[in-house]
């Protein structure tokens, strides 16, 4: 065991700081004799100072859209950070963690059907393997169908269901107990206008979407003692790829770095506010 024990695998190279885990460490184990285990156990909250300077940020969907206008933009306002990016398409994720890097970020792909139990158990093990416990979790992966309640086949609003929201449960469940337990992290889940005001031909996204309102607030009750910080976000109509032949200009919405860029301001605020929700809407409001 090194005096970097308890860093994030990614910083373990790297020189320790003065203050940091390995010193304290180094001044019990004087004073008092406790094994190497005992220290562990009576002093739990191992964190490395390059970890809060440098942090971990996980990115579902992150192959195109929003959540690449996401990672994008914490490759360029946060010097180090190391981005985990999570979607089903290998290529696109790859354009965007040579963007990512090339803007100074670590970048890595992870493909993954966030929507699957086991392939995000499977996700959050090679997560952790590389990067340790994450700082911020990103649950941004969804996907809109519309249609009458009468002509929504099971499957398409199941198919809702499972991307909008039951994705947002099982990757919260795989990643977000170890931040508990660490006592530091933020997760922003993406709901949409839909999941606060309902409308026509909605019946599986405005379902799923009020559905992460209603999970949101049920982590940021659980939460809130734990140094974790949720925060639900609620976009308006929002330029990207998912608009594509709606033969809606482009000006008319919200350019997706515009919603990006409230992660991050919200990501940087000090740890003892919490911003519960972000809504955003185009300056001519609803589509
Ligand atoms: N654009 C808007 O107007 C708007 C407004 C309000 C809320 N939102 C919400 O914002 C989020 C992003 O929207 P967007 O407009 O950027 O959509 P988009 O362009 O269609 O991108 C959706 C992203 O989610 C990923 N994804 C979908 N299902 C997935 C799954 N099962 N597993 C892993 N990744 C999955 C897609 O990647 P792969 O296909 O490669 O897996 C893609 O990266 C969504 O939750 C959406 O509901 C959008």
């Amino acid at each position: 065991m090194t005096a970097f024990f308890g860093a994030h695998p990614v910083h373990r190279d790297q020189r320790p700081v003065r203050g940091d885990i390995g010193s304290a460490w180094r001044v019990r184990r004087k004073s008092n004799g406790l094994c190497r285990w005992q220290i562990l156990r009576a002093f739990p909250p191992l964190r490395c100072r390059d970890c809060a300077m440098k942090p971990v940020v996980l990115i579902t969907g992150a192959s195109q859209g929003i959540g690449a206008a996401i990672a994008h933009v914490f490759a360029r306002e946060i010097r180090g950070v190391s981005l985990v990016l999570v979607a089903r398409n290998a290529k696109n994720l790859a354009t965007v963690a040579r963007r990512c890097s090339k803007l100074g970020a670590t970048a890595e792909l992870f493909p993954c059907d966030v929507s699957d139990e086991s392939s995000v158990a499977g996700l959050a093990s090679a997560v952790e393997k590389r990067f340790g416990t994450i700082d911020v979790l990103i649950n941004n992966a969804g996907k809109f169908e519309g249609a009458p309640l009468g002509e929504m086949s099971v499957t398409q609003f199941d198919r809702m269901i499972a991307a909008n929201l039951r994705s947002v449960f099982l990757m919260s469940r795989a990643f977000v107990p170890a931040m508990a337990k660490r006592g530091r992290g933020d997760v922003f889940n993406m709901s949409s206008i839909a999941g606060l005001d309902a409308y026509p031909g909605g019946a599986g996204y405005c379902a799923a979407k009020f559905g992460v309102t209603g999970l949101s607030k049920v982590m940021r009750a659980e939460l809130k003692t734990k140094g974790v910080r949720v925060c639900c976000v609620y976009p308006g109509a929002t330029w990207s790829p998912s608009w594509e032949g709606a033969g809606v200009p482009a000006t008319r919405m919200m350019p997706a770095a515009d919603v990006a860029r409230a992660f991050l301001d919200v990501y940087r605020l000090g740890r003892s506010a919490v911003v519960e929700e972000i809504i955003l809407r185009p300056q001519l409001g609803d589509l």
